[in-house]
């Protein structure tokens, strides 16, 4: 089975546009979960324009499934994360600018930091994810990291689905094999959407989760956020067709 884990940030946009609590993040969370959805995913950036520091309180005492944080391992976010100890927390390389996460680690290069920070997250009882492109030789440096997962950055299978989804899915099955392999957990996100998310799910063998939000946001706009929910629901299914 694979989990949806919804990525709340861009409700935090909206209302950080306003400076009141329209949309309430907090039962926007809570109701994400009653409509279906197997997780909570949050990205406090260090601009805080999305998901603020002080959101992460409240939300780890709401959230009844899986909550994810994700975040560049700077030691104020790993303060963060060490005091209110999601489930999972999702490391990601961006430069403290970042518009969003646009590339994974190069785990060879810095394996030894991302060892370090694995492992004091893991003492805290968090399991650890590691946002990363399908690249063989980073996935193995991955799996010496220690780390319990990887997210594969879909940006690049999303951009040319259209185009070519053979092509697009390649990389990202054989790296799913490898993987499965090794004993590296996969999780995934970036640009998933309606349209592309079946197929991904469908040839990618372990997905474990799939982190969704902006395209997701924008589908509740038409449809609501309970539809949406069912509808990526849908096409996560497991059984074939
Ligand atoms: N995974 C990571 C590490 C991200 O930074 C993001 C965007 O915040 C996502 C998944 C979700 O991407 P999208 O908003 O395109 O669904």
């Amino acid at each position: 089975m694979t989990k949806l884990s919804v990525n709340i940030n861009k409700v935090a946009l909206i209302r950080n546009s306003r400076g009141a609590n329209l949309p309430d993040l907090i039962q926007f969370a809570r109701d994400c979960e009653s409509f279906g959805a197997q997780g909570i995913t949050v990205h406090p950036r260090p601009d805080q324009r999305h998901v603020r520091y002080s959101d992460i309180g409240p939300l780890k005492t709401v959230v009844t499934t899986e909550f994810n944080i994700e975040g560049y391992p700077s030691e104020e976010f790993l303060q963060l994360v060490l005091e209110h100890r999601p489930h999972q927390c999702t490391l990601v390389p961006d430069p403290p600018g970042a518009l969003t996460s646009d590339t994974g680690w190069d785990t060879v290069v810095h394996l030894s930091f991302l060892k370090e920070v694995v492992a004091r997250l893991q003492d805290a009882g968090i399991r650890v994810s590691l946002f990363i492109d399908p690249i063989e030789e980073r996935l193995y440096a991955a799996k010496e990291t220690g780390t319990d997962r990887i997210e594969f950055y879909t940006g690049p299978y999303a951009h040319h689905f259209s185009s070519d989804k053979e092509g697009a899915i390649a990389p990202f099955h054989q790296a799913a094999r490898i993987c499965n392999e090794i004993g590296l957990g996969i999780n995934a996100g970036h640009d998933l959407n309606l349209e592309n998310l079946r197929y991904f799910k469908s040839r990618i063998p372990g997905l474990l989760e799939v982190s969704i939000g902006h395209a997701l946001i924008c589908d509740a706009l038409y449809y609501g956020i309970r539809n949406t929910i069912q509808m990526y629901l849908y096409q996560l299914r497991d059984t074939e067709d």
